[in-house]
């Protein structure tokens, strides 16, 4: 995917200001540094002592501080990006609304339907751009396979199916010892509810089962850590879809997404660098990418790339993106799946999806 960035039409660069700068922080912040032309990173903001002014040092950052505030209140910032911790998305998403900022935010936008429609109420109030961050829409095999089955390849959806294999951290933990529950869906699977929702354009959810246990760390169940989860969605428009993860993928990190319709099929995805197979008298050999930053580098850029068009254009300094970003009602679709995967897990039955729910 391409961007017409403000350099080619303006001196002026798109600023941003990222809020958290932890694991996936860091790594935007590498992005709109070192690959997006015409984009400045403005100021790095994170409470943890010394994380602002260490990556702001490494990448030529002007301004740094360990209070989001200070970044609010700069009239120089036109948007922010916001990689703090889940809970605090949604306070930030409303204070940066507040302070007249685009907000870009990384998934899930808010924990609960209320924090969430609060801070969507603030975007729409202030009229900012919003965009979270479901970065498999920005994947050039998604995106075609999204474009193939809106332009009816398939025919109509019948199956769909999302599945995500992370490799984990920590022998086979994602970020061990510091557990939140329900992780798996909120954090996790959140991600290809939305590619589902995105494949299934304008069908609505109107049935969610889940399962869900931790056969990676038994020993960490009791504390709320469910590492393998399989998710049922039935759509309005009869199709049926299966979302599915685990923590542990000894093999690399796996995220693929398919549409099995009345005229075919289409898949995205594919663990296996591309860059060398090896053949032998056992067989092929080839290398898996180990990371999301490696499977979805190009893509984590390009919807960073998309937020500062998306700033540009509203400044009148180029047109809009050609294709819609992933917004505040793909925020909300997303996380009432999620949260009745909680539900269904808990009473161990279906989760009828109210019209409310999943009001389009
Ligand atoms: N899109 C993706 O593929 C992807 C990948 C990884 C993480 N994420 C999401 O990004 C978010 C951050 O995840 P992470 O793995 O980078 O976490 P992390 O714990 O590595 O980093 C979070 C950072 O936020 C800082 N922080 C804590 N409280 C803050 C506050 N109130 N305001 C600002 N900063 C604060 C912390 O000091 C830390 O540096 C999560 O919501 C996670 O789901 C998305």
């Amino acid at each position: 995917m391409s961007y017409s960035t403000p350099t080619e039409r303006s001196a002026a660069p798109v600023r941003l200001a990222l809020i958290g700068c932890g694991w996936i922080g860091a790594f935007h912040a590498r992005s709109i540094a070192g690959y997006l032309p015409g984009v400045e990173l403005a100021a790095i903001a994170d409470p943890a002592p010394g994380a602002a002014a260490g990556l702001a040092g490494e990448l030529g950052v002007p301004k740094y501080t360990l209070d989001a505030a200070d970044v609010l209140d700069d009239p120089d910032i036109d948007g922010v990006v916001i990689a703090s911790p889940a809970a605090f998305h949604a306070d930030l998403i409303t204070r940066a609304a507040a302070a007249g900022k685009h907000v870009f935010c990384e998934k899930p936008a808010g924990l609960t339907p209320d924090e969430l429609e609060a801070a969507l109420a603030a975007v729409a109030q202030a009229g900012v751009e919003f965009q979270i961050g479901f970065n498999r829409r920005f994947s050039t095999d998604f995106a075609e396979a999204k474009a193939r089955t809106a332009r009816g390849e398939v025919g109509t959806p019948q199956l769909l199916r999302s599945l995500t294999r992370d490799p984990g951290t920590d022998a086979g933990l994602p970020h061990a010892g510091r557990i939140k529950p329900y992780t798996i869906f909120l954090e996790t699977l959140i991600h290809d509810f939305d590619t589902l929702n995105w494949f299934n354009e304008g069908a609505r959810v109107v049935e969610v089962r889940a399962i869900a246990d931790a056969l990676v760390a038994p020993e960490y169940k009791d504390a709320g850590l469910l590492d393998t989860a399989v998710v049922t969605l039935r759509y309005d428009n009869g199709a049926i879809a299966v979302a599915e993860a685990n923590f542990n993928a000894l093999y690399g990190y796996d995220v693929r997404g398919e549409v099995f319709g009345s005229a075919g099929m289409v898949t995205a995805g594919n663990p296996v660098q591309k860059s060398v197979s090896g053949y032998g008298a056992d067989g092929m050999t080839a290398g898996t990418e180990r990371l999301n930053i490696e499977l979805f580098r190009d893509a984590y850029r390009d919807e960073l790339g998309h937020f500062a068009q998306l700033i540009a254009a509203r400044q009148g300094r180029g047109s809009a993106p050609g294709v819609a970003g992933p917004g505040a009602q793909a925020a909300r679709d997303a996380l009432a799946v999620a949260l009745a995967c909680i539900e269904s897990v808990q009473t161990g039955a279906p989760v009828v999806m109210s019209r409310a729910e999943t009001a389009r």
